[in-house]
């Protein structure tokens, strides 16, 4: 990363990991964390924050290993400004190629009376300290003003020129509250670089939420301003209504370089794939018409608007829908179709998996091919997402229900593998899908409630796949389970028993009461 080489360059900070999974029924497992941050190496981004590694275990060990895997990126964790969580988060990133310490106190009068009740000296103090402490550590040291921009720009000086003098390179200033308007936030910016007098010895960074769905327009006016690295996650994941969009950020830079002439290093043709994989990890589905991400976001439905574009797409089109790595939903494989073919394919929307993996979802794509005449470029990505499953405990070997008008109550039966040994049973429910859950529940006894069922068509189309996602909550913690199927009954017990399966690795200890049938 050449940061200081180039003035107009704005560093790509992403923080879908940390800020991200901080959004309740967010949380993700390691290898989701791992093949996140990989994509989002391989799109170009500069740094990656990792996660907050005093938080959990958990957390501890996802920075590690992505700080291990991840080499083209700068790896980042958080830190609270005390030695513990400093010295853990070194530890966390001691094996990265690069690795940056980002430690942050609150600065706003509100936060240091209400939620530190610490003094603005003591707080001041607090700063220098952690600073050098991290610096201690490692020679990339981030500091953050939490709740910046509702701190009286005095102290925020003081605070940032200490911030600097003790050695950080990066000065973040958040919108933690997402209060702030786009003249005020680039104002408060310019201030600091008009009064601190250290200020060009960092680059300056932002962060700003969405409250008032205003992240990314405060973001591009504090690069005006003069900020240099902006933080910011895939489909504007991140606290209550989200961080900046990072494919917002990149797409306006890419298309308004009129008004806004910087470059950044992030692949805008990878966009599409990792806010693919983003959602499907997390279960947070991407709004219709959400900007560059949506579905609608490169569809025309008015007659005159297609006939516009088809005379000439920049009549309605700002950006082309390949600049943002969509390509129209092509017909692409069939029943006849080859291994070779198949790999080509996963090549091209961007997989690399490995020579087992390839074999099992070849197989997979056989069985949908039997089933489905037409198998799309969504339908390959919906059975490569399943992979990655061989260590589980619990797998789905039968179903069949029985619902309808003369079917009343729907009932389900069901047979489960559960490590190594098959059990079977019969449950009804108020649906269909009720009384296939309450199969599961009948046969692997657990208290998880369930938080979200959510269900999707991959393609158009009657025989198109269902994309089912299930959320569970145990004892405050959340997993997010998928599963794909032409069948939605089939796709909603997969992603039932996928949510069940990341509970137990989530629990640890873990065989669930035993199976009662
Ligand atoms: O919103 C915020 O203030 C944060 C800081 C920890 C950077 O996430
Ligand atoms: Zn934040």
């Amino acid at each position: 990363m050449k940061v200081s080489e180039d003035r107009n360059r704005i560093v790509i900070f992403d923080t879908t990991l940390r800020d991200g999974e901080q959004s309740p029924g967010a949380s993700m497992n390691l290898d989701e964390k791992l093949r996140i941050a990989q994509v989002l190496e391989a799109m170009g981004v500069d740094i990656i924050e990792a996660g907050f590694p005093i938080a959990s275990d958990g957390d501890f060990e996802a920075v590690r290993e992505i700080a291990r895997t991840v080499k083209d990126s700068v790896v980042c964790g958080l830190a609270r400004a005390s030695r513990m969580d400093i010295d853990r988060c070194a530890e966390a990133l001691r094996p990265a190629v690069s690795g940056r310490i980002h430690t942050f106190i609150s600065t706003s009068p509100l936060h240091m009376q209400y939620k530190l009740r610490m003094q603005p000296e003591d707080v001041l103090a607090a700063v220098t300290e952690s600073v050098a402490i991290a610096r201690d550590h490692a020679g990339d040291v981030e500091w953050s003003a939490e709740d910046g921009s509702r701190t009286e720009h005095d102290f925020l000086c003081r605070c940032v020129e200490a911030a600097i003098a003790a050695g950080a390179r990066t000065i973040n200033i958040p919108d933690t509250v997402g209060y702030a308007v786009p003249d005020e936030f680039a104002g408060l910016i310019g201030m600091l670089f008009e009064r601190v007098p250290n200020i060009d010895q960092a680059v300056i960074s932002v962060h700003c939420h969405n409250d008032l769905g205003l992240a990314v327009a405060n973001s591009l006016a504090a690069i005006g301003a003069g900020a240099r690295q902006v933080e910011c996650t895939i489909n504007g994941l991140g606290e209550r209504a989200g961080n900046a969009a990072m494919e917002e950020i990149v797409m306006a830079l890419r298309t308004r370089q009129d008004r806004l002439p910087f470059t950044c290093g992030v692949r805008s043709e990878d966009i599409t794939k990792a806010s693919r994989l983003v959602s499907a990890t997390t279960g947070f589905k991407v709004q219709p018409n959400k900007a560059i991400v949506g579905a609608n976001a490169f569809a025309h439905e008015a007659g005159i608007h297609q006939d516009g574009v088809l005379k000439h797409a920049g009549t309605y089109e700002i950006m082309t829908p390949e600049s943002v790595g969509l390509s129209k939903s092509t017909l692409v494989l069939g029943k006849h179709s080859g291994r070779h073919a198949f790999k080509e394919k996963l090549k091209d929307l961007g997989y690399d998996p490995g020579d087992n993996a390839i074999q099992d979802a070849f197989k997979r794509f056989k069985a949908l091919a039997d089933k489905k005449k037409e198998i799309f470029d969504e339908d390959i990505i919906a059975l490569v997402d399943e992979e990655g499953r061989v260590n589980d405990r619990i797998a789905l070997l039968s179903l069949e229900v029985l619902c309808g008008t003369k079917h009343h109550p729907p009932k389900a039966e069901m047979e489960l593998l559960f490590d190594g040994k098959s059990k079977s049973c019969q449950a009804t429910g108020v649906g269909p899908v009720d009384a296939a859950f309450n199969c599961i529940k009948k046969l692997i006894e657990h208290e998880a409630r369930l938080q979200l069922y959510h269900v999707h068509a991959v393609t158009q189309g009657t025989d198109a796949q269902a994309e089912v996602t299930v959320r569970l909550e145990e004892n405050g913690k959340t997993v997010n389970g998928q599963g794909a199927d032409t069948d939605t009954m089939v796709a909603s017990v997969k992603a039932y028993v996928n949510a069940l399966n990341k509970l137990l690795v989530k629990r640890g200890k873990s065989v669930p009461a035993a199976l009662s049938a």
